[in-house]
């Protein structure tokens, strides 16, 4: 079973958008997926409650409360979490990943809480030793932004977690989101885009550079 976790410290970086499109991507692919929403917000969970009937099936776990069980036959669980996790509590989450994945948004308070707290993520025992390996993403970026090209060289600079994609900033999701669906299920024409720039994040998952077997 192949456990993959989108982290940040941050609110709004993403995570959930992130973590609900890689479940629809597995789940596209015929894998038998599950997606834990850690966050007691729920917003993963509300985005399974609004998927459509006869979309190919993900089966959603309510993990805020703790104590999460995955089915056995999941080939891939995806873990979407909460804003400002710190201290044991992240080390609790890190346990459960094999992967993890980083959103960060280009915006000066973004970028200055990610430094630590990516820090943080890779002092960890189990990132240090590689028994989960981890990968930033820019996330909302438009490309005539200057801050978006502080962002690309801050995310640059980290030297143990590799850099692997800049998502757009586009309604696609927020659509795609409303409607229960990733980005991989809307009208090709309208997501070429998109789809470009996620294929290094699946090429990464599918990998050996994002879990040690
Ligand atoms: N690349 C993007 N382009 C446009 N809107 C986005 C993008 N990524 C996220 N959003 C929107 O930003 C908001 C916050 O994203 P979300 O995934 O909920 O963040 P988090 O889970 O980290 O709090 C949501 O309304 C989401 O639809
Ligand atoms: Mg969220």
């Amino acid at each position: 079973m192949r456990k993959i976790m989108v982290l940040n410290a941050k609110g709004g970086s993403g995570k959930s958008t992130v973590a609900t499109n890689i479940a629809s991507y597995y789940a596209t692919q015929g894998k038998r997926v599950t997606l834990v929403d850690l966050d007691p917000q729920g917003s993963s969970l509300d985005w399974l409650d609004a998927r459509p009937a006869g979309r190919s099936t993900i089966n959603g776990i309510d993990g805020s409360g703790g104590g999460v069980r995955v089915p056995r036959s999941t080939d891939f669980v995806v873990f979407d979490t909460p804003a400002a996790v710190h201290g044991r509590e992240l080390a609790n989450l890190l346990r459960q990943a094999q992967s993890i994945i980083i959103p960060v948004l280009p915006s000066p308070i973004d970028m200055r809480a990610a430094t630590p707290f990516i820090q943080k993520v890779l002092d960890n025992n189990r990132v240090a030793r590689k028994e989960a390996r981890v990968a930033l993403i820019a996330n909302r970026c438009r490309e005539n932004y200057n801050i978006y090209h502080e962002l690309d060289a801050f995310l640059r600079k980290v030297r143990k977690a590799p850099f692997i994609s800049v998502l757009r900033e586009t309604q696609n999701y927020v659509r795609a989101a409303e409607r229960g669906l990733g980005i991989f299920e809307l009208a090709p024409y309208s997501v070429r885009r998109d789809i470009e720039q996620w294929d290094p994040i699946v090429r990464w998952l599918n990998s050996k550079r994002s879990y040690s077997a």
